[in-house]
């Protein structure tokens, strides 16, 4: 760690401490109050740690005024085009871009550990036949440290690693058989001759009956949906992964922690409720009352898929996320899509809007993976899980960037209690 070159000097009751600022190598300078409790006896109170950096890191760095995206250095755009998700994988797991020679032994890891432990089937068999794809993946994959015993051990190196490449390489399996057991279909093993785009598409929609065959188009675009979501600094799963591990729980227990976070509705059901959003608005004539909506103060709807905590101009993901929708389509012969023409009229109409610009809120990630998922014939209940599938890179990657940082100790934030103070129990018959 280098030494801090400039200090805050925080004055409370005509007392003075020095706070140690950080310069990080891309972003603002950190002020270090670990010592604030100690030398001042107060919290800093953060809500949504809008203010606070977390840890240390040096995977991914997010410009949000710039709208840039970098992993290891690298911007999303590049590797969106030039890179394909396994390497991107490689690249956030060991820092560096691999040789040929690391990139063919990293995908020979992942495609020999693709296949689930038989008895998992009957775990899948447990559930309801109408459960949400997600609960049956935040139920599998925390039941993975029941089936993997060997790689539970976060203090071995070995296990870690071993735990990694398990993870990214079943994550699709799972998803996939999440949907078929959904739909009552039978489960689809992995097929080694596959890359893992094909092999996740062909997990999904074969069938015993007949031959599967991948679309080269589709899997390039599947893929590029993964390297999107691979990983995105300490968004609210990443943090949840960071904050179940500080305890030592084990690799599959964090990654379910990370799972459930990402379901939610502001975060990686964004994708499932903006699609839902552009279907419920039907219309190009409609837009006009559905911004209104979003600009209405005593209404609660927002336009899903606008709007970043991080990001105050273009998501440069959604950028790609667009091209990407206008080739699929072509593809599939739906270029005339009312659902992509609503988007686009939507996207072209807020950003035209004061209200938007204002609160700098632009298209993110989610506004059009949406249509591109839909039209490669996933239902919007598949979408968070592909999200998911997606991340797991970026959540193993930090979670073994924290194991490894001698500075990482259990997440314990404080609060600000406004609520009674002391005060004595009173009977039941006294109330
Ligand atoms: N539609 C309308 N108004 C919005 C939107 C939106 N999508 N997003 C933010 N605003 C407004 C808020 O009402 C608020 O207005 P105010 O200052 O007058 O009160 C202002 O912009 C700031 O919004 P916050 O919620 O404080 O911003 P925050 O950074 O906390 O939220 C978030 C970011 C949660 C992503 C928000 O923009 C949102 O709800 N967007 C829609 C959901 C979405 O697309 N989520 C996906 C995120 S990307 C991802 O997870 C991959």
């Amino acid at each position: 760690m280098t030494e801090p070159s400039k200090t805050a000097t925080l004055t409370l009751d005509g007392q003075s401490i020095d706070l140690p600022i950080h310069s990080p190598s891309a972003g603002p300078d950190v002020v270090d109050i670990r010592k604030l409790y100690g030398g001042a006896g107060v919290f800093t109170y953060d809500p949504g740690f809008t203010s606070t950096a977390s840890c240390r890191s040096t995977i991914t760095f997010i410009d949000g005024d710039k709208g840039e995206l970098l992993h290891r250095g690298y911007p999303i755009d590049q590797l969106a085009s030039k890179s394909h998700y396994l390497e991107v994988c490689y690249l956030l797991l060991y820092g560096e871009l691999p040789t040929a020679t690391q990139l063919e032994d990293f995908e020979s890891r992942v495609t020999n550990h693709t296949m689930l432990h038989e008895q998992m089937q009957y775990f899948f068999r447990g559930f309801r036949r109408d459960a949400h794809p997600m609960a049956i993946l935040v139920g599998v994959v925390g039941a993975m440290s029941a089936f993997y015993h060997d790689s539970t051990d976060i203090n071995d190196p070995w296990q870690r690693e071993v735990a990694s490449i398990r993870l990214i390489a079943k994550m699709p399996t799972i998803a996939a058989w999440a949907y078929k057991y959904h739909l009552g279909q039978p489960f689809v093993y992995p097929r080694n001759d596959l890359d893992y785009a094909s092999n996740f598409l062909r997990m999904c929609f074969a069938v015993p009956a007949e031959e599967y065959v991948v679309d080269p188009i589709l899997s390039r675009a599947m893929d590029r949906i993964f390297t999107l979501h691979a990983d995105h600094e300490q968004n609210a799963s990443t943090s949840t992964v960071r904050l179940a591990s500080s305890s030592g729980a084990n690799p599959f227990a964090c990654i379910a922690a990370g799972i459930a976070c990402l379901w939610g509705p502001a975060h990686g059901g964004a994708n499932q409720a903006c699609l839902e959003m552009l279907k419920e608005i039907g219309t190009v004539d409609k837009i006009p009352e559905f911004i209104a909506r979003a600009k209405d103060k005593n209404d609660p709807f927002r336009l899903m898929g606008f709007g970043h905590r991080v990001y105050k101009n273009f998501d440069p993901r959604a950028t790609v996320m667009k091209q990407s929708a206008d080739e699929v389509l072509d593809l599939l012969g739906v270029e005339d899509n009312p659902i992509l023409q609503v988007a686009k009229e939507l996207e072209k109409q807020a950003l035209e809007d004061p209200y938007f610009a204002d609160k700098k809120l632009f298209p993110n990630v989610d506004f059009y993976s949406g249509i591109i998922l839909e039209a490669m014939g996933f239902p919007t209940s598949m979408f968070t899980p592909i999200f998911a599938l997606s991340r797991t890179v970026g959540w193993i990657s930090q979670w073994k960037e924290q194991l490894s940082d001698p500075e990482h100790k259990i997440g314990r934030p404080r609060q600000l209690y406004v609520g009674e103070t002391l005060r004595d129990y009173v009977d039941i018959e006294n109330r």
